[in-house]
């Protein structure tokens, strides 16, 4: 089925909304920012951005990234209810290319046991939320919760009545991962071929990974007449997650002579959008994950190794390059100068103003001096450290610790106020990591929940820097940190503050509004 001309499927990434929804992947307000930025550079059709009605924090969020990106078309989603409707429309205002999303359940399951209503009242209501959202934007989405497991002509009646009312996306979610690849091919191709006025607008897929088929599943929808795929970098999402972005793409490309199909995506920055996504929520990618995975294109047996010098396409169906993993460079030390340093960065996809740059290239130096070779690891863990953080409400001014087998431990933490006092805390622990968090909490007043403590290293060897999480909780609001130094007790304390600090500028921005997320619960427009 090969062609020259190609179809452009639109990429629709939902990082920022199903991915930052799945347990451990929150991101503050300044990482939601960069993501958004990476994904424009990325070159996506559409960033849903969050989901307006959900909480404050999540309508003040798209309203930052609708201010900021113009490249992109940028959505908000919403329940099929006029006051998520509200909420989305004041989140896109400033939007150069807004799209409001709303969603209403369509399968048995879902319309008698989350729903509690009849098909008629959901059809009614479809119709209903979509024209009243018509009279706000002109880009309208709507999905049909769970359509995979609906009665397909009632989803094509829904979406006929939807498209009737103003809807130019029809969105085809299988929500739960419960579809086989061709058979959810057939129905992309029934649905396509049975909805009133569906040649007027977009068909999308949203395929879960339940079952480990969400790519498989998104590529057979596009071979059977789906125009846009959702998806999530590096697959995060509900539950399995959702479908990776980058498989997606590179699937088509990869196999254009099968496919009659492309995107828009510059495929050279999916690397450092994986590497980004993977540090703001603190989620690995595991070793083997197809195309961004650690070992993708690592080849260890002999016979590859052999293969691949006598030609690279014995065991390579893609060049690490073509998606924007660096050749060998230039190693970067304490003799860099700031010009090789800045090169370096933009050749890792990272542009930054002339203040980051500042304070990165003043770490780098730091850091040069204390480690011979600096990595592109390390460097990608400073630009993390300064880009995408809150103002500090806590800096920490000094620290010393005093533990052994044959003692307890004892740490000494002070920490300097914004508002410029100096404190400084003692505490004993159960270990030096306890004595850190319980000497930190004394200072800030609170008790979080301590949900994540990890520490790994950046790269390999002694000389390497200490990688620490910190996934903290408190009063139902969850928050990541993460800490870098060569001294592994350095980066949990760093650790440790950068998390305290995300909540506390929290805290301090919704003070006056309620912090939690709403129970979502659905009913009648
Ligand atoms: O999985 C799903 O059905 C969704 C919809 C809101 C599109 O995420
Ligand atoms: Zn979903």
């Amino acid at each position: 089925m090969s062609s020259n001309t190609k179809r452009i499927v639109k990429i629709f990434d939902t990082t920022l909304r199903d991915g930052e929804q799945s347990p451990g992947c929150s991101m503050n307000i300044q990482e939601k920012l960069e993501v958004a930025r990476r994904l424009e550079k990325l070159g996506v059709d559409i960033i849903e951005a969050g989901f307006p009605a959900s909480s404050p924090g999540d309508l003040e969020s798209v309203k930052t990234i609708a201010g900021i990106i113009k490249d992109c078309t940028v959505a908000g989603l919403c329940r099929a209810l006029e006051k998520d409707i509200d909420a989305s429309r004041e989140a896109l205002t400033t939007a150069a290319d807004p799209r409001i999303h709303i969603f209403l359940a369509t399968s048995p399951l879902h319309m008698e046991y989350k729903l509690k209503m009849t098909a008629d009242q959901v059809f009614e209501q479809a119709a209903a939320s979509v024209k009243y959202a018509k009279q706000f934007c002109s880009n309208i989405e709507f999905s049909a919760e769970d359509a995979f497991r609906s009665d397909p002509d009632f989803v094509c009646r829904v979406f006929g009545a939807a498209i009737a009312a103003g809807a130019t996306t029809l969105n085809f979610p299988d929500t739960v991962g419960y579809a086989l690849p061709d058979e959810f091919g057939a129905r992309i191709r029934y649905i396509k071929e049975h909805t009133p006025g569906m040649e007027k607008a977009v068909l999308s897929v949203h395929c879960h990974n339940d079952l480990g088929l969400a790519v498989a599943n998104s590529l057979a929808a596009i071979e059977n007449g789906a125009d846009q795929a959702e998806c999530t970098i590096n697959g995060i999402g509900e539950r399995a997650g959702n479908a990776s972005l980058e498989e997606i793409v590179m699937g088509l490309r990869v196999r254009k002579d099968y496919v009659n199909a492309d995107t828009r995506i510059d495929a050279t920055q999916i690397y450092t959008a994986s590497r980004l996504i993977s540090q703001v929520t603190g989620v690995k990618v595991q070793p083997n994950k197809a195309i961004v995975g650690e070992n993708a294109f690592a080849h260890e047996a002999g016979i590859h190794q052999h293969g691949v010098m006598a030609n690279r396409e014995t065991y390579e169906i893609m060049t690490p390059e073509s998606i924007g993993i660096p050749k060998n460079r230039m190693v970067l030390g304490k003799h860099s100068g700031r010009h090789a340093f800045e090169e370096r960065l933009n050749d890792m996809g990272y542009t930054v103003d002339a203040e980051t740059l500042e304070s990165v290239f003043a770490e780098f130096k730091a850091l040069a001096d204390k480690k011979k070779v600096v990595s592109d690891r390390d460097i990608e863990a400073l630009v993390m450290g300064v880009s995408a953080a809150v103002p500090e409400t806590y800096k920490l001014d000094h620290w010393a610790i005093n533990t052994g087998s044959a003692l307890g431990a004892t740490a000494i933490i002070k920490l300097l106020h914004k508002g410029g006092d100096a404190r400084k805390q003692v505490a004993v622990g159960d270990g030096p990591v306890d004595a850190i968090f319980t000497a930190i909490n004394e200072i800030v007043g609170k008790k979080p929940e301590l949900e994540l403590y990890e520490i790994g290293s950046i790269t390999g060897g002694s000389t390497s820097q200490g990688e620490s999480m910190v996934k903290i909780a408190f009063e139902g609001r969850h928050w990541n940190g993460r800490g870098v130094s060569t001294d592994v007790l350095e980066s949990s304390i760093k650790a440790y503050l950068s998390a305290i600090n995300a909540m506390e500028w929290d805290l301090a921005a919704g003070a006056s509004k309620s912090p939690r997320r709403e129970p979502l619960r659905e009913g009648g427009v």
